[in-house]
C-alpha cells in the first residue's frame, strides 16, 4: 500500500467509526434511552442460554439494552407522541386490579401512533425486552411485565386499554405507570427526562 492509500484507509476507518458512533448515540441518547439493562444474569439475556433463549431466537440485543430490531421504530413512535403531547387527551380510571385508560387525539396521525405504540409496548412487557431501564418505575414494570394483562381496543381516535394484574404489587406499578403516561401527555419531553419512583420503594428500604 502506498502512503496515499494508507492515509485514505485510515481516514475511511475514522469516518466509519464516527458514523457508527453518532448513529449509536442518536438511537440511545435523545431520550436518555435504556443503557442500563436488567441486572446481569437476570434479564432475558442472562436467563436463556445463548441461541436458545430469547437472545438467540429474537432480534439482536434481547438484552434489555434497547438495541433490538424494533427499537428504532418504537423509539421514533414514542418520540413522536412526546413531540405531539399537546394534541393528546387522556383519561385514567383506577380499577381495583389495575387501570382503564382512554388515550386519544383529534389528529389522525397521532391517533395512529398511539395505536401502534401500545401493542408494541405490550409485546415488550411480554418478552421482557424493555426500554428506559434507567427509570426505576419502567425497570420494575419490565421485571413484572409477564404478570400484566392488557386488553387493547382501538377507538376512532386512539385506544382504550384495560390493564390489570392478579398481583397487588404489580397493580400499584400499573397504576403508577398510568400516572406517568398522563404526565408524558401533559409535559412531553420535560417529563420523559425525569426518573419515576417505584411505588412503596421508600417504605421497603
Ligand atoms: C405522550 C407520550 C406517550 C403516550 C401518549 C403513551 C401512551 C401509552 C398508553 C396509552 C399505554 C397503555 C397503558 C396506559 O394507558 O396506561 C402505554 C404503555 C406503555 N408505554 Fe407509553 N406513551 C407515551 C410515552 C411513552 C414513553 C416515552 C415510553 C418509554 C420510553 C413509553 C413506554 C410505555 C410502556 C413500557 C408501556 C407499557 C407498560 C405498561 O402499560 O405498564 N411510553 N403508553
Amino acid at each position: 500500500m502506498n502512503r496515499h492509500r494508507v492515509y485514505r484507509t485510515i481516514a475511511m476507518t475514522f469516518l466509519a467509526a464516527g458514523l457508527g458512533l453518532s448513529l449509536g448515540w442518536a438511537a440511545e441518547k435523545p431520550m436518555a434511552e435504556p443503557q442500563k439493562g436488567p441486572p446481569a444474569g437476570k434479564g432475558p439475556m442472562g436467563k436463556g442460554p445463548m441461541g436458545k433463549g430469547p437472545m438467540g431466537k429474537g432480534p439482536m440485543g434481547k438484552s434489555g439494552q434497547g438495541k433490538d430490531a424494533t427499537f428504532a421504530t418504537d423509539r421514533d413512535t414514542f418520540h413522536f407522541l412526546l413531540e405531539n403531547h399537546k394534541a393528546i387527551k387522556r383519561n385514567v380510571k383506577k380499577l381495583d386490579n389495575g387501570v382503564e385508560t382512554v388515550t386519544e387525539s383529534d389528529k389522525p396521525e397521532v391517533a395512529k401512533k398511539i395505536q401502534e405504540h401500545v401493542p408494541a409496548m405490550y409485546e415488550r412487557l411480554k418478552s421482557g425486552n424493555g426500554v428506559r431501564y434507567w427509570d426505576p418505575l419502567f425497570a420494575e414494570a419490565f421485571k413484572h411485565g409477564k404478570k400484566m394483562k392488557l386488553e387493547i381496543t382501538n377507538t376512532a381516535k386512539g385506544v382504550k386499554v384495560i390493564e390489570t394484574s392478579d398481583n397487588a404489587d404489580v397493580v400499584k406499578i400499573i397504576q403508577a405507570h398510568a400516572e406517568v403516561v398522563s404526565q408524558f401527555v401533559k409535559n412531553g419531553f420535560d417529563e420523559a427526562h425525569k426518573e419515576h419512583p417505584i411505588p412503596g420503594a421508600e417504605k421497603k428500604k
